[in-house]
């Protein structure tokens, strides 16, 4: 028996590599994958999955070569001036998980703007983690739920897994039950380790710009076996 997951969570790995290892630059490795993640976007609307998380951008991805990031935060800015006609038309509506105020001003108006505007869409919720990390999301939510305790009358000996939720980036989404990783590597590299608890991990050969649909649709769907095993390694 095969299911479809409600929330699909992707970390998008291997377009640094896929770049270099075709004598491009690790920017065009990312312009691809960018049109691979579209691919995978249009999937999500066939499968009929509620919401696909995408990692776009790390707080690590600061890091990198200059050249590299400002390409990495020029891409939401071409990508929603594009794509969000599109995006109304298809219902979809855009979520961003991550610390947006960081974000370069041009990159946080364009990924603002796309949230409002498709902010009353009723079909795929397509989140994007950008300038995203699970600890600091964790972290942020404490300094909060201290804040709402000592200002707003939050009562500490309360706060549940449910109430603690609402402070996370993800509130309102429900946890992923699939997390895949393109690239190879065998990690999960601060992502949603909250959310991901029971999430089931699955992790693919392929440089993300090589990660097609039907890569994706064989990730998504878990055969059940009698195995009594919740989590299971997949590869592609
Ligand atoms: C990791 O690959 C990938 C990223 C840091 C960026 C992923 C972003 C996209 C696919 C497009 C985002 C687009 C929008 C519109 C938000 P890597 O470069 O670390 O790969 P490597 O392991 O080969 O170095």
């Amino acid at each position: 028996m095969s299911t479809i997951p409600t929330h699909v969570a992707l970390i998008m790995d291997g377009n640094g590599r896929w770049g270099k290892s075709r004598g491009l630059t690790r920017s065009e490795g990312h312009y691809a994958g960018t049109k691979a993640m579209e691919d995978i976007i249009d999937a999500s609307t066939e499968q009929g999955i509620k919401v696909l998380t995408l990692y776009a951008f790390s707080t690590e991805n600061w890091k990198r070569p200059k050249d590299e990031v400002n390409y990495l935060m020029s891409l939401p800015i071409k990508f929603f001036n594009q794509k969000l006609p599109e995006f109304m038309r298809r219902n979809i509506k855009i979520l961003i998980s991550g610390d947006v105020d960081g974000l370069p001003k041009k990159t946080r108006n364009a990924v603002e703007r796309a949230m409002r505007k498709t902010k009353n869409n009723t079909g795929l919720i397509v989140n994007f983690a950008l300038n995203y990390s699970s600890r600091s999301e964790i972290l942020q939510a404490i300094y909060r739920v201290l804040k709402d305790a000592k200002e707003n009358g939050l009562a500490i000996d309360d706060l549940d897994e449910v109430t603690f939720e609402k402070y996370l980036y993800t509130r309102g989404l429900p946890d992923p039950d699939v997390v895949i990783r393109s690239g190879g590597e065998k990690r999960v590299s601060n992502f949603l380790m909250w959310q991901s608890s029971e999430a089931r991990l699955c992790f693919v050969d392929e440089l993300f710009p090589d990660f097609t649909k039907e890569l994706f649709v064989k990730a998504i769907i878990e055969e059940k076996e009698d195995t009594g095993l919740s989590w299971k390694e997949c590869a592609g």
